[in-house]
């Protein structure tokens, strides 16, 4: 079975077919899926998602893109989001310095990071990191927020080797998914060859980031098996090995039996 770490079921784009789609997946060998919310509608619908399907699991949290919707008010709402029985993580929360240029915006990003991050310490939940082209101001907040004692996931990753050991001597694990797969990804193939595999989990960031050869369709986890073919490669050991030895992982990544 697949453990998929990451993927956003409740965005628009699935509106069409979403229950048809997540109803096979257990069949296609999906086990389980954790849907990440991004902005605090997608936390109500990632939640409502949980509740329906018995292998869907919810993360709570708000992306670094959408941190201008929080005040003090919604914070405490999302507090008590992350009680609820299938919110197994904070997440997704960082930085994305990407999308986002002017100095206040980042500032704004900085503060509601570090608010997330101690809201997953009080709460005992692990956390579901995005960094995108922020790779120092990232490190300089979790390594002050003592991330090594709360745990969890850099999503997507897409730092050198270098910024990978900083977060694997944290104890964190790394989210791979489609971009493995792409020609101009070897940056990320190093990562993977670095990594020790019990450090890896299988992502998909659905409905983005499509593995080669469905590149430029919209993603699902039913295509985490090219992911999976990808890490086989790069690290020697069957399909099946990857897919057992990450399913442990996510299991333990969200604390799951
Ligand atoms: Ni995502």
């Amino acid at each position: 079975m697949i453990f998929e770490t990451h993927a956003h079921y409740d965005d628009d784009w699935f509106d069409d077919d979403r229950d048809g789609l997540l109803s096979g997946m257990e069949e296609a060998g999906i086990g389980r899926i954790v849907n990440i919310a991004a902005d605090l509608a997608s936390v109500k619908s990632s939640i409502e998602l949980a509740e329906r399907y018995p292998f869907i699991y919810a993360a709570a949290g708000v992306h670094p893109s959408d941190a201008d919707q929080l005040n003090e008010e919604n914070f405490q709402w999302l507090r008590e989001q992350t009680k609820h029985p299938k919110v197994v993580a904070v997440g997704e929360i960082g930085l994305d310095y990407y999308w986002k240029k002017e100095p206040e915006e980042r500032e704004n990003q900085r503060y509601w990071f570090r608010r997330q991050l101690n809201l997953a310490r009080e709460e005992n939940l692990p956390v579901v990191i995005h960094s995108r082209e922020a790779a120092k101001d990232t490190l300089d907040i979790v390594k002050e927020e003592r991330l090594g004692e709360i745990g969890g996931v850099v999503h997507c990753f897409s730092y050198p080797v270098e910024i990978a050991r900083e977060y694997l001597n944290m104890g964190m694990y790394l989210g791979i998914g489609g971009v493995l797969t792409y020609k101009n990804a070897r940056t990320l193939k190093e990562v993977v060859a670095y990594t020790p595999m019990e450090r890896i989990v299988l992502e998909t960031d659905s409905p983005y980031l499509t593995p080669v050869p469905n590149r430029g369709k919209r993603n699902s986890s039913l295509n985490l098996p090219y992911v999976v073919s990808a890490i086989a490669e790069i690290k020697g050991i069957t399909p099946e090995e990857v897919m057992d030895i990450t399913w442990e992982n996510g299991c333990k990544l969200y604390r799951l039996e």
